[in-house]
């Protein structure tokens, strides 16, 4: 009788044509006064997966919002960092935002299926949308792993400011990662750092049709620094995340302080363009 009771989210299965979105829907954020459409059109390996995709009642619906993160996990490990923190800080965001106030702009929620296997999700999701529906999406915020246990603050780096590795993202994006990197500042004390659009995450597709991105990301095989464990804490010279794709991707194994910093700066800059996009796309 949660919030979640009458849905079953990514289990296999046969699906029934139409989908079954409007019921299950209801059940999922019927509260929170949005309406729900589950995208059931992949399959792979012949198993059934789901983007489950919310939006709010109110706001420009030709100047969306776009915040995801995918729902699945790799067979090998439980996937509570990857990626049940940023499922469960978008739900978070999604539920409290609600139907009200009224937003300026739509924010449309998506929780993407079959990251593991490729961005199935969210490339099927988005190579499906018409052209008109791509330029509808303002921007595009992405959130895969924002709890490691041995926590780097990455923001996606928008404008390419190290000049090393993958290029910048779309026109926008580096106003994207201001705005992470001034909340987490301001509201947590905390100095982020740039991380590369490499295409490791749900942004893909996105950046690829030239829509503004960002993205928070505490890290996952890749090892502190020294200077990084002077930052932000942690241990020098060990993983991000240990436990990556492993057994030990769970509960216990989580920083909560980043997740919790992570999480609120999620929200706060989704409802921030849900009031105006004018920095993006001014
Ligand atoms: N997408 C990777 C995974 O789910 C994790 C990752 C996220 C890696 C962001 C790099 C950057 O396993
Ligand atoms: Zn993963
Ligand atoms: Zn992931
Ligand atoms: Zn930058």
């Amino acid at each position: 009788d949660g919030p979640l009771s009458g849905v079953t989210l990514g289990s296999p299965g046969v699906v029934p044509t139409g989908g079954v979105s409007k019921a299950d829907g209801t059940a999922l954020f019927g509260r929170a006064g949005q309406q729900v459409t589950v995208d059931l059109r992949f399959h792979e390996e012949n198993r059934v997966a789901r983007n489950v995709i919310a939006q709010t009642r109110t706001g420009r619906s030709d100047n969306v919002v776009m915040a995801g993160a995918h729902l699945d996990s790799v067979e090998e490990g439980p996937g509570i960092n990857d990626n049940g923190t940023g499922s469960a800080g978008l739900l978070e965001t999604a539920l409290k935002l609600g139907g009200s106030p009224k937003v300026n702009n739509a924010v449309r929620f998506a929780w993407w299926g079959a990251e593991e296997l490729g961005l199935v999700g969210s490339t099927e999701y988005v190579r499906a949308l018409d052209f008109e529906q791509q330029l509808d999406i303002a921007l595009y915020l992405n959130f895969d792993m924002i709890g490691s246990p041995n926590a780097a603050y990455f923001v996606y780096d928008g404008d390419d400011s190290d000049g090393v590795g993958a290029g910048p993202g779309p026109h926008g994006s580096a106003q994207v990662e201001q705005a992470f990197t001034d909340y987490l500042a301001a509201a947590k004390g905390v100095e982020v750092e740039g991380t590369d659009f490499d295409g490791r995450s749900d942004y893909g597709e996105f950046i690829a049709r030239g829509i503004p991105a960002g993205g928070l990301f505490t890290g996952a095989e890749g090892k502190k620094t020294d200077d990084q464990a002077a930052k932000w804490g942690g241990e020098a010279g060990a993983a991000f995340d240990p436990n990556y794709h492993g057994p030990g991707d769970t509960l216990a194994n989580l920083d909560r302080t980043a997740l919790d910093r992570n999480a609120d700066a999620l929200a706060w800059v989704t409802a921030s363009y849900a009031i105006s996009t004018e920095d993006v796309n001014g």
